[in-house]
């Protein structure tokens, strides 16, 4: 859809270009995160002492806790990241014993509980997909171009360039075979600036991921040489 044709959306449905400062929706709740260039964060959606990386976005009705989250990372409508755990294992598992706060006079909430929920950080790498309503439970690590299917539960670590999905999530298939996979993690295409993005946004759209590979090492490989100082 062009930009012109958006003119018959309702005003607050309208597309927005997107730049230095993050396009924060109205109704999205954000605490103590950061965010670099080109993030977009949806309706409803919730982020909280969270660092959002270049081009990242999530849509809406996504709660995001404690994570860090690369560059380039999607994450669909109704996703989890880091939803905490309960202290299961006491008398009581129960907001009152360390939300402590809101029920009682003179006692604090319970700073080691959130310090420990604190220390179990999820970690999605660049360029992953979380799809819609998944969720990725505390400490876990997607890995860089992963795609974690739409539903997901995912209870241990995914590799990079994985598609993984159901509940406990299990490997679907890999991405890209594994020299491929390796290709482009050494490739590292999420570190080059604005201006090179656009000037391969072409071949992104319409190379083989093995074409776009070839084309490319070969230029980095030319820069090296170039360049004695890489
Ligand atoms: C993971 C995904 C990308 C795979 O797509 P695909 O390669 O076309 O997968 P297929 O439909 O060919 O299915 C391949 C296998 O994975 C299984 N599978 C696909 N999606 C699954 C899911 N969400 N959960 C569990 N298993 C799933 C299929 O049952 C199939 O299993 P089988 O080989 O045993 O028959 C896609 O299914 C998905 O979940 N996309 C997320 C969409 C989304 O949430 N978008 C939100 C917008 S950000």
């Amino acid at each position: 859809m062009s930009h012109e044709e958006d003119a018959d959306l309702p005003k607050h449905l309208r597309r927005k270009k997107l730049g230095a400062k993050p396009l924060i929706h109205e109704t999205a709740v954000v605490r103590h995160s950061t965010f670099g260039k080109f993030c977009k964060v949806g309706a409803r959606t919730t982020i909280i002492e969270s660092e959002v990386g270049d081009y990242s976005y999530a849509v809406n009705d996504a709660e995001i806790v404690y994570t860090t989250i690369g560059k380039f990372v999607s994450i669909g409508p109704l996703v989890g990241l880091n939803p905490a755990n309960h202290p299961y294992e006491r008398a009581s598992q129960s907001h009152f014993t360390y939300k402590s706060w809101q029920y009682f006079e003179d006692v604090d909430d319970e700073a080691e509980l959130f310090d420990d929920r604190r220390s179990a950080r999820v970690t999605i790498g660049h360029d992953a997909w979380v799809g819609r309503a998944a969720i990725v439970l505390p400490g876990r690590t997607v890995g860089i171009g992963s795609i974690v299917a739409a539903g997901a539960v995912v209870t241990k670590d995914v590799a990079p360039y994985t598609i993984v999905g159901g509940n406990p999530a299990r490997e679907i298939r890999p991405r890209f075979a594994p020299d491929i996979a390796t290709r482009l993690l050494e490739l590292k295409w999420w570190e080059w600036s604005h201006r090179d993005l656009k000037r391969a946004l072409g071949d992104f759209r319409s190379l083989s991921v093995e074409a776009f590979l070839g084309k490319y090492e070969a230029e980095a490989e030319a820069n090296r040489i170039i360049d004695p100082l890489l």
